[in-house]
Formats: structure tokens, sequence, C-alpha cells
């Protein structure tokens, strides 16, 4: 029977046959141990030389790093592999005979890996984290068309800024200036308004010179936007969405988080509610970690946001920054016009704010004053500003980044790891 790895515990003591690269090998006189991968997982293939044919057992012997083969063998449980099954081979078709595969077993600087991501993404940890990114996205639509949202894709070439002027990568859209998209929110807005409560899931880009490792150039982001939503219950639907991914990672990745050696339990805390702290409580948490230069107005850094993160062992919502740091679209406080209506979601241990998002300014004569102080082109915002011009209300949405998200899931370092392909300040290779 052809099956795959995944599937090999519906043929437990059946002889089956599986199109597979060997991860590794391991052998001696009498028996070859050959770990085994074909995408869907992995399995140990065992061959004992007194229970098939020589030339089996000489081709298992000789079999090299990554070469392709279908292995036929019977299906056994094993309690000590993490997977749970193994397969005592009989037969060994060779494919495809692999010389010099360059990633090894052994240790390899960074660099080295990142030139060779196209072979390094086969390894058991790599695959690990892929799955974990899949299962994040699987869950995401599972999420938001359970609570009635109405996935919507913004443009990618686009014709204004709404991040920010000084990380964009512009290009020419025949005669005319065009950029890439930091984000879809503005065109977010434009579809909750027809379509009540909608996401997006698509890549931004970001001209960002930051060699840190939460950020990406190319990277990936979840922009729920919702029409008569204030402050609050935007918080609302991004703690239980949070807690709804960790929640389907938890369950449905439990082989990849042992892969990749995860704390669990860190994870089975990740419910709703989330803590909330005002920026102005933040700077006062900060002074008392000793930070002693961070004054009222100033961002926050990445140690700032560990250092406040250490505190809670749930995400924390930061609310309330001062309006000077923020983007044009944000609502100010009514009760207090120099913060804004908006509150990033920092992660724990250390992964950083994962969430970006506000209530947004739905008053025609304010959202105006606020492109001009932003310097922005009145003309280019055209539309945006006619969203308020019929039946404005107020909405609400955030931006959720999937690599920062992934990364704190798998716990793995740095976000390059997170994205099959990453775009770096220093790299476009592979
Ligand atoms: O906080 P940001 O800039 O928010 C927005 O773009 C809003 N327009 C979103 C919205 O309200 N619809 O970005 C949102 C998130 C951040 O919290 C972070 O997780 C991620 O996107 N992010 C990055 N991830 C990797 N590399 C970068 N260079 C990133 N910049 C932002
Ligand atoms: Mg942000």
């Amino acid at each position: 029977m052809k099956t795959t790895i995944a599937q090999v515990y519906k043929y437990v003591e059946q002889e089956v046959r599986i199109g597979v690269w060997v991860a590794n090998k391991r052998s001696s006189g009498k028996i070859a141990f050959l770990q085994l991968r074909d995408g869907t997982g992995f399995i140990q293939g065992v061959i004992t030389k007194a229970e098939v044919p020589e030339e089996v057992f000489q081709t298992a012997k000789s079999i090299t790093q990554e070469s392709s083969l279908y292995v036929t063998g019977v299906v056994h449980k094993d309690e000590r592999s993490p997977f749970g099954y193994e397969l005592h081979v009989k037969e060994i078709e060779v494919i495809h005979h692999s010389i010099d595969y360059p990633i090894t077993p052994k240790e390899h600087g960074t660099e080295f890996l990142m030139d060779h991501r196209h072979l390094w993404l086969r390894s058991k940890r790599q695959h690990a984290v892929m799955k974990i990114r899949n299962e994040i996205i699987r869950a995401t639509y599972e999420f938001f068309n359970q609570n009635g949202f109405v996935k919507v894709d913004p443009p990618i070439l686009t014709g204004s800024a709404p991040e920010g002027t000084t990380e964009l990568f512009a290009t020419k859209y025949f005669d005319e200036d065009a950029y890439l998209s930091q984000s879809g929110q503005l065109y977010m807005e434009a579809a909750a308004m027809a379509l009540g409560k909608v996401f997006s899931f698509g890549p931004t880009f970001r001209a960002e010179k930051s060699k840190t490792r939460r950020h990406l150039i190319e990277f990936w982001m979840i922009e729920p936007e919702m029409a008569f939503c204030e402050f609050d219950e935007n918080l609302m639907v991004q703690e239980n969405y949070v807690s709804f991914i960790v929640q389907s990672v938890l369950k449905n990745c439990h082989l990849e988080l042992i892969t990749l050696g995860r704390d669990t339990s860190k994870l089975e805390q990740i419910t709703a509610p989330f803590p909330r702290i005002t920026y102005d409580d933040a700077i006062t948490l900060l002074h008392e970690k000793g930070f002693d230069d961070i004054q009222w107005g100033d961002d926050f850094g990445a140690p700032h946001e560990t250092a406040i993160a250490e505190s809670f062992e749930k995400p924390v919502f930061i609310t309330h920054y001062p309006t000077s740091l923020k983007p044009f679209y944000m609502q100010p406080d009514p009760n207090r016009a120099e913060v804004v209506l908006c509150a990033d979601l920092i992660a724990p241990e250390g992964y950083g704010e994962i969430i970006g998002g506000s209530q947004r300014v739905h008053d025609t004569e304010l959202l105006k004053k606020r492109l001009e102080e932003h310097q922005l082109n009145l003309d280019a915002y055209k539309w945006y500003l006619e969203l308020r011009q019929y039946g404005s209300v107020p909405h609400s949405g955030f931006g959720l980044g999937l690599e920062r998200t992934v990364a704190w899931i798998s716990g793995v370092e740095h976000v390059r790891e997170t994205i099959p392909f990453p775009r770096l300040l220093n790299r476009l290779y592979p």
C-alpha cells in the first residue's frame, strides 16, 4: 500500500511503500538505521542484515544523506520513538543518489545555513517551524470565519503610505510613482464599511534599516478591521484571537513543539483576558526597573519591551501611547488629546510587539488636520477621507505580525527562521 509517514499509524503490522529522503544514517555490521522523511513526517527505518537479501542491506549501508528512495517495509509500533512508529524495511529502490549534501549533522554557522536556506528547510527543526506557521495560518482562518469576519485582499501596489514615509519601497507604476504595501489597513477600513467585519492576510514590505532578531524587510500580516467597534472591543478580539492560535498550536503541533524543545507550560497559560497597562504606567514601571533615561514621549525599544513583558506571564497590552509617536489615523482619547486610543500587544519571553492596533479617526475634519500635521498629500488620501463623508462610524482594527508570532510560539530566537525565504537587510538570496 502506497502511503505517507503521517498515515503509517493506519497500517500497523502491515506492509507499506513510501517515497522518502534519507535525513541521516547509522549502521553497523548487522543493522542499519535510516532516519527517513517525506515532508509529512519523520520515521526510523530499520534494516537487519539477517532479514533482508544481502543487496538490500548493502544499499542501506551505502546510501547517502538526502538520497531519494521508495522503501517498502512493515510498520511497527515503537514506544521509544517520539513519533510512535518504526518501519522494518524489506526493499529499497533508489530514485536519486545524492552526493555531498552540504548540510551535515554537524553544527553550521548561521550565514552558511542562510546561504543554503533552500536546503536547510528540509531539516527537522525548520520543518517543525514551518508546520507551526501553517497551523497558525489555518487557525487564523478558522477563528475569523467562526466569528463572522470576511476575508478581503488589499492591493500590494499602492499610491499611499499608512505607516510613515521613511520605510517605503518605491517603484514605478508605468508613469506614476507607486509603493509596495506596508500595511493593507486603509483599504481594510474601506472594506469594513462594505462588509462589517473583515480580515486580510498578506505580505507587507518595509525598507527598515533595522538589523534585529525581530525585523524582516518582507513579512506577513493579519489585519482585521471592524465597523461599529471601539477601543475595548478591539482588545477583546485580539486576546481571544491570540489565545485561540496558541491553543490550536498546542493541540495540533505536539510533535513539532517537542522537536523544538518548546516549554509548553508557558504556552498553556496563554488564555484571555490579557493584562493591560497604559503607556504612562509602563514608563513608571521602567523607571522602577532602572531605566532612568526613558521619558514620557519616548518610544520603547526592544530592551524596554522585554523588561515590561518580564512582569507578566501572558502577553500584555500597552495602551494610550503619546499621539506624537503614532500614525495619523489613530483616534485621540476624548478625555486626553495628547494620547491615542491604541494598543501594542507585547509577547512574553522577550519576543516583543506582535500586534499594533487602534481605534481609527472617523471625523473628516480631524482626519484632514492629522494628515496635514503628518505632511501627507491630501489628494492621495481623497478616497480615504471619503469613507468619513458617507455614514462614518467608529471603527477599529489591528495588525498581527505573523513571523514574530511564529517565533514566540515556536520558541525560536530569530524571525529569519519563521518564514521560508527571509528577506533581510543584507539578503535577497536564495
Ligand atoms: O505596528 P505596525 O506597524 O501596525 C500597522 O501596520 C497597522 N497598520 C496594523 C493595523 O492596525 N491594521 O505593524 C503591525 C505588526 C507589528 O506589531 C509586528 O508584529 C509586525 O507587524 N511588524 C514586523 N514584523 C517583522 N518585521 C518587521 N519589519 C515588522 N514591522 C512590523
Ligand atoms: Mg507597531
